[in-house]
């Protein structure tokens, strides 16, 4: 049955090309998330310090309120059947906005707590040698705290990995949703979701054991 599902059938087309789109959309949010994450984090760690920004935090958080609100789901299809409803942009790029755009807001708690647990001690320390307040955070609080959340943002890879299954929700063909097609044409269920499912744990498995490494080696460089 695998055989004749994936194989002869010709259902390893759908596996293959949903996979890369699923890791391309991945890969890009991923990005996107920590870019966003980080300036929402600077933004609103700024104004905790010096009460600078009221504007741009309170922005911030209504940002952080909603992504975190509402489901992914709806974000992705609202992005690209009414934000992005009458240029026709690729399903793709919907995507990668979209979970980019959810993604964000959980990496800006992730870089929150990342900084938060940076001593306050090293903070007063930076100022009191002279360090203005963004000199302190760039070259005392801000490189403390990246290694701090390093292993935290490799799982947000993790996390997406897994998240944009739902973007068949947009007709968008990823690896799920691959899978879901040639279970409509063969009207054999089994064969793909579970392949779909192994790939989507092989990868997880991987990229899980991939982060412990590296969190071992940031442990072992502390002393
Ligand atoms: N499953 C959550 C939802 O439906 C989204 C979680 C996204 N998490 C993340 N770290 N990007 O809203």
């Amino acid at each position: 049955r695998l055989y004749d599902a994936l194989i002869d059938g010709g259902g390893y087309k759908y596996i293959i090309s949903g996979l890369g789109n699923t890791l391309f959309i991945t890969f890009f949010a991923v990005l996107i998330g920590i870019l966003i994450g980080f300036i929402v984090a600077m933004v609103r760690a700024t104004y905790d310090r010096t009460g600078k920004g009221f504007l741009p935090d309170l922005i911030c958080r209504i940002y952080l309120t909603v992504v975190r609100g509402t489901p992914v789901v709806l974000q992705l299809m609202i992005i690209f059947y009414v934000v992005f409803a009458s240029v026709n942009i690729p399903k793709v790029l919907a995507a990668i906005i979209a979970f980019g755009l959810n993604s964000g807001a959980y990496v800006a708690e992730i870089f929150r707590s990342g900084i938060m647990a940076v001593d306050a001690g090293q903070f007063e320390a930076g100022r009191s040698l002279g360090f203005t307040y963004s000199q302190t955070m760039r070259l005392i609080i801000m490189p403390q705290a990246f290694k701090n959340v390093l292993p935290a943002l490799c799982n947000e890879f993790i996390v997406l990995l897994k998240e944009t299954s739902v973007a068949g929700y947009i007709a968008l063909q990823d690896l799920t949703r691959g899978a879901d097609i040639i279970r409509s044409q063969t009207y054999d269920a089994f064969p793909p979701l579970i392949i779909a499912a192994a790939i989507y744990l092989v990868m997880v498995v991987i990229f899980t054991k991939l982060v412990s490494i590296l969190e071992r080696r940031l442990r072992s460089n502390e002393r």
